[in-house]
């Protein structure tokens, strides 16, 4: 692997090596000390040309936990003011010899483009519509921990499935682990065709919840919904936002997840947000260090082997 770009066709046991490698990394963050040196003298850029606090800080204390010197690059004060474009941004970088860029960028296919143009690892941190692949590796990372393993699991993933490209990473995986995998949004937010990717799609709420053992919400992308419909909050919420009347119809056991940044009482109850006993938000945040360390040891160790 030289780079991260996507989940889609990534081997099963690829993905599980380095849900493997996250795990060991859990307790880790958790111990007094969290320093390694297993990146010392490396050099990670993180490069976000859309707005991030999950993202960008996990791999900011990831890359600084294995020992790594960091350079977030601040794209209001870069020359990309002056017009100077993402693909000469990147080479720009790539000629000051860092062992692994990690981008968000607005447009879908941007960070696979620059990846052709660059030495350096190249680690998608979410492109447009298209995928955000540690987001993926940490939601799975977070049910294996609380259910065991994935084959076999019932998972929802409810809300703007069109915009999303968590929800299309996560149904790449989740297919990959041996998940059952279905997508519930209102019809003018379920991509025609989605059942291709291998997913059950469903418009009600309480039918697609049946028997699911993960409820995965998304937040309505309004920014990426110029020119098109977007629902009114009260209605949306109404019959797709979770609460605990819709939830009812999954499993008692079933867990509640969400990516962020998460909009109370637009796609989830604040009640069901802050469940003590099912909701697993917070747990997903601390699984992404865990997942950030795993792929920035072997991406920008691998790189920095390859140079030596
Ligand atoms: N889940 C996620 O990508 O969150 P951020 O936009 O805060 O990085």
């Amino acid at each position: 692997m030289r780079h991260l770009l996507a989940i889609e066709g990534m081997p099963r046991e690829q993905a599980i090596a380095l849900l493997d490698k996250a795990d060991g990394y859990v307790e880790h963050s958790r111990a007094a000390t969290k320093k390694t040196d297993r990146l010392a003298g490396r050099t990670v850029v993180n490069l976000f040309f859309e707005s991030s606090t999950r993202t960008r800080t996990s791999f900011e204390l990831a890359a600084q936990r294995l020992g790594a010197d960091v350079i977030n690059m601040e794209v209001a004060w870069s020359s990309i003011k002056k017009g100077e474009t993402l693909i000469d941004t990147a080479m720009t970088l790539n000629a000051m010899h860092p062992d692994a860029l990690v981008v968000r960028a607005p447009d879908s296919g941007a960070v696979k483009l620059l990846s052709e143009k660059v030495n350096c690892a190249v680690l998608n941190g979410g492109d447009g519509a298209h995928e955000h692949p540690t987001q993926a590796l940490l939601d799975a990372l977070t049910i294996r921990r609380r259910k065991g393993e994935l084959r076999g699991l019932r998972v929802a993933i409810c809300g703007d499935i069109a915009h999303s490209r968590v929800a299309r990473s996560n149904i790449h995986l989740l297919n990959i682990l041996g998940a059952e995998v279905r997508v519930i949004a209102p019809p003018t937010l379920l991509p025609p065709g989605i059942e291709s990717l291998g997913v059950e799609a469903f418009t009600d709420m309480r039918e697609g919840l049946q028997g699911c053992d993960i409820v995965m919400m998304l937040r309505l992308q309004t920014e990426r919904m110029q020119g098109h419909y977007i629902p009114s909050i009260r209605e949306y919420f109404r019959f797709y936002g979770l609460d605990h009347a819709k939830l009812a119809s999954a499993k008692p056991d079933a867990l509640i997840m969400h990516p962020g940044p998460m909009n109370r009482g637009v796609e989830i109850d604040t009640v069901v947000a802050d469940d003590i006993d099912r909701s697993v938000i917070r747990e997903q945040v601390e699984m992404g260090v865990a997942v950030r360390m795993a792929v920035l040891e072997v991406l920008a160790g691998r790189a920095a082997e390859e140079t030596a």
